[in-house]
């Protein structure tokens, strides 16, 4: 199968007052379609801002981005959160449910930027919620879930719109390990029978061996090799 992600050349400089924090460069990278990567590295490497510039939550300083074949490091802020809202699917470390809101009203709320009815939005949002084993769960609050079922919730809300690219960041961070392995087990899940593209940023060891292999980060450039 081809790439469905190229990097080349990639780099992220933040500006602070006269200070430049230059946060990646050089980033070079081919992500291929129904691949499931994990990306490691210290703390303050730049995995989240490079998983951020793959899933067009924010722009690049140079280089290019394609995903699908299209360019997305041009995007301006409008077309940008059309084309997310399209084809990539977020899961979080703290799972940002909307804590007023049922789980069922969590997982249809991507929906509303479609012109799906609000039966179809009810629908489709159950499905990803029996999806991720949670369909008898889907009136309860998230304060009325657990840790791992949240996670769930979250992993439902991120792909009840078929998105082609699932980005997580540190989707079991805060997890026991219990809950860590079955939030793991379904994105494997997603990834091989349902043909989902994974980045998945994490710290585990034991949560990058879910992946089919892992890339390093290190002072915003990739390495070969984690360095001991
Ligand atoms: N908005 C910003 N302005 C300035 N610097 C930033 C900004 N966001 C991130 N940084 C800096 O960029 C570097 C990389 O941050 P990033 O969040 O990508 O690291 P990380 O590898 O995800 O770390 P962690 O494992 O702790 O989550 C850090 O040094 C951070 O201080
Ligand atoms: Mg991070």
């Amino acid at each position: 199968m081809g790439n469905l992600i190229e990097i080349r050349d990639l780099a992220k400089v933040y500006a602070r007052g006269k200070q430049k924090v230059e946060v990646l460069h050089h980033i070079d990278l081919n992500i291929a379609e129904g691949d499931f990567l994990a990306l490691m590295g210290p703390s303050g490497s730049g995995k989240t801002t490079l998983l951020n510039l793959i899933g067009g939550l924010d722009t690049p300083t140079a280089g290019t981005i394609s995903v699908g074949g299209q360019r997305i490091d041009q995007l301006g802020a409008g077309p940008l959160a059309k084309w997310r809202a399209a084809n990539v699917g977020f899961v979080f470390q703290f799972y940002n449910l909307m804590p007023m809101l049922s789980a069922q009203r969590n997982v249809e709320l991507p929906l509303l930027l479609t012109k799906l009815s609000s039966a179809q939005r009810k629908q489709n949002a159950a499905i990803a919620l029996k999806l991720v084993g949670l369909d008898e769960r889907a009136s309860h609050k998230p304060s009325e879930l657990s840790g791992g079922q949240q996670q769930r919730v979250a992993i439902a809300r991120a792909i009840v719109s078929d998105p082609t690219l699932l980005v997580c960041d540190e989707p079991t961070g805060d997890l026991d390990r219990q809950s860590a392995e079955d939030v793991l087990g379904l994105l494997r899940t997603l990834n091989r029978e349902h043909g989902k593209t994974i980045v998945m940023v994490t710290h585990d060891p034991k949560a990058a061996e879910y992946a089919n292999h892992t890339l390093h980060l290190d002072k915003g450039t990739l390495v070969e090799q984690a360095l001991a």
